[in-house]
């Protein structure tokens, strides 16, 4: 999660550049730099560590030019090292870029071909040549721009500018944010609309898929086939408070929609995206190793973030996992040997039962590791160690990124702890490090079914009751599909474990009864289409979340599918968790409840 800045104006740009990149420090602060344009000729700046290195190097060597583009970085592909900060620059163009380049390994070798090659480990480099390579043939930089966009995977945003072009940037938004300020004679471009904000409080949010094209006059922008469209213009509060919803209409559903965004961040602080690697602090309070038990405790969402742990630390680190909810934990007074790992989860850090359960914990010899957001909260203070789940601020009550950026935090320290005692080989890391890369973009895929869940969510919300299943890692996120309902919409809903169906909820099930069912086409599918063969015969209505192949085995008992992409099953609850948030959203804006403030809930439990 990096920070973009870019300027088209009539006056210099350097300094406001910097202040706006200060406001977007948050994203990632590894390195910075900036980019002008002066008589046709770009120069930069760059400099490892925290903006003030940067400032320092422009107070030496400034930088002149009305045009601009700046970056804060967190690194993804390579260290961070002033070699890979951004921009990055060739004799033709310079880049600024967020998020992860899929395909970027396919497109170096393509370029290496050709004779273009990269002088850093960046991912962005390899984008910065394949346009410098289209200019070289010829195209006009918009073109080169808008052919080389088109070739891009995963989930990012970037912005360009060009040599001799000094009133011309291009800007692109798949999968991670960007938005457009109209100035007095000059527009901007901004990861969020709170680095924009000095500048103008006339913003318009791209949309997924979205580039354009901004000089000092005006902004076209462009839908991913490359039609100009239209996008609204909002007038932002900023003034007032430093979070807004964007151009959404909830901050749940802004939030759904920072999914992407957040876990590359996430992934950029834990894996080693270049070696294919996890990457966890030197010195660990504890050693995966000598482990016999991890005990996990947390409450609510996070409690479900916990359980699906609990399957990937059993399967691939061969490590047996307890999981309690915090409130229960704390309670039953369990018996616990001294020196053993016990790990709290909490996106607020602030949980009172989470903090009591850390509290036994801590006084029965157990080291204290949590996975929070707020990283000055009590649970973060009180802990050996924290690893930082960086998703930014959660406003909705009802958590939706912070639980699929716990969920890659945890799968982060699955891999470590399979690799530390043995169980996964270099090459087992590198593949499953591999698909946790690319769930910024299966995730943004998953999005792309925001409309059919839209239609389901309508029938959906006739329903007194639903019941959600699923198997092995899915079940906990049956569960979460349960609980994100009942939060916003006050439907009753249940999640159980499919084979639980015959063991008393199959009595539930008539023709009013909606089944929503989470599986994949794994090991167990099978055994899921016959439960649900089981409820069809009773009349219940299914809701199918699978993925194509699941969906072309499947038959005529299933009233509506909802498709997700193909994954190992490694990811799938990250990425089946996405559906089922759209699903409680969709079906609680069509009933009209009030979404991000639901009735009887707080956002932050500090009671027991
Ligand atoms: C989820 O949508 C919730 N609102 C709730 O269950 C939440 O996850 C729980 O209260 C735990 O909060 P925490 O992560 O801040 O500890």
């Amino acid at each position: 999660m990096c920070g973009i800045v870019g300027i088209v104006s009539t006056t210099p740009v350097a300094d406001r550049i910097v202040d706006a990149l200060k406001r977007l420090e948050y994203r990632g602060y590894d390195s910075a730099g900036l980019a002008t344009s002066v008589d046709g000729r770009i120069d930069r700046r760059r400099a490892p560590g925290k903006l003030t290195n940067l400032r320092e190097r422009l107070a030496a060597e400034p930088l002149d030019g009305t045009i601009g583009i700046g970056h804060t970085r967190w690194a993804t592909h390579g260290a961070p090292t002033e070699a890979n900060a951004h921009p990055h620059t060739t004799n033709r163009v310079a880049i600024v870029h967020n998020g992860i380049i899929e395909n970027f390994r396919e497109l170096k070798t393509e370029l290496d071909k050709d004779g273009y090659k990269p002088v850093s480990e960046t991912d962005t480099e390899i984008v910065a040549l394949m346009v410098t390579r289209e200019l070289d043939r010829g195209m006009a930089p918009f073109d080169a721009a808008a052919s080389v966009i088109k070739r891009l995977e995963g989930a990012f945003a970037l912005a360009m500018m060009f040599k001799g072009e000094d009133n011309l940037i291009v800007g692109a938004r798949q999968g991670a944010p960007l938005a457009v300020g109209h100035g007095e004679n000059e527009m901007i471009l901004g990861s969020d609309a709170i680095a924009i904000a000095p500048f103008t409080n006339k913003v318009t949010y791209l949309e997924e898929g979205d580039w354009v094209a901004i000089t000092k006059d005006d902004a076209r922008i462009f839908d991913r086939e490359g039609q100009p469209v239209e996008r609204a213009m909002a007038q932002t509060q900023l003034g007032v408070s430093m979070v807004d919803k964007g151009n959404h209409r909830h901050f749940m559903l802004k939030e759904i929609y920072e999914q992407p965004d957040a876990i590359s961040h996430t992934a950029s602080h834990y894996l080693d995206l270049a070696n294919g690697k996890v990457k966890l602090p030197s010195k660990l309070p504890f050693d995966f190793k000598s482990l016999n038990r991890l005990t996990i405790s947390a409450c609510g969402t996070a409690y479900y973030a916990g359980l699906v742990a609990k399957y990937w630390f059993e399967k691939y680190a061969r490590l047996p996992v307890e999981v309690d909810v915090a409130s229960e934990f704390r309670y039953r007074e369990p018996p616990m040997d001294a020196g053993g790992l016990a790990l709290f989860i909490s996106q607020s850090g602030e949980t009172a039962d989470t903090l009591a359960a850390l509290r036994y914990c801590k006084e029965n010899g157990q080291h204290i590791a949590s996975i929070v957001n707020a990283q000055e909260s009590t649970i973060a203070r009180e802990s050996d160690i924290v690893f930082p789940i960086l998703c930014g601020p959660e406003i909705s009550v009802a958590s939706t990124k912070a639980t699929t950026a716990q969920l890659s935090v945890l799968a982060s320290l699955a891999i470590a702890a399979g690799r530390q005692r043995g169980h996964i080989s270099e090459a087992q890391e590198f593949e499953l490090v591999d698909m946790l890369a690319k769930l910024p973009g299966a995730i943004t895929k998953a999005l792309g079914s925001e409309e059919k869940i839209d239609q389901i969510s309508h029938k959906l919300s006739k329903a007194k009751d639903v019941l959600y299943l699923g198997r092995g890692s899915l079940f906990p996120i049956a569960m979460e599909g349960a609980l994100k309902l009942k939060e916003i919409t006050y439907i009753h809903a249940e999640g159980y474990a499919s084979g639980e169906l015959k063991h008393g909820p199959i009595a539930l099930i008539d023709e009013t009864l909606p089944v929503v069912v989470v599986a994949p086409s794994d090991d167990l599918f099978d055994k899921t289409i016959s439960n649900m063969h089981e409820v069809a015969a009773r009349g219940g209505k299914i809701i199918l979340i699978t993925d194509e192949a699941g969906a072309k085995s499947v038959g005529d008992d299933v009233d509506e599918i909802i498709i997700v992409p193909d994954a190992h099953e490694f990811v799938m609850p990250i990425i089946c968790a996405i559906p089922v948030q759209l699903l409680a959203y969709y079906t609680a804006v069509f009933m009209g409840t009030d979404v991000d403030q639901p009735r009887n809930l707080a956002k932050s439990v500090t009671v027991e």
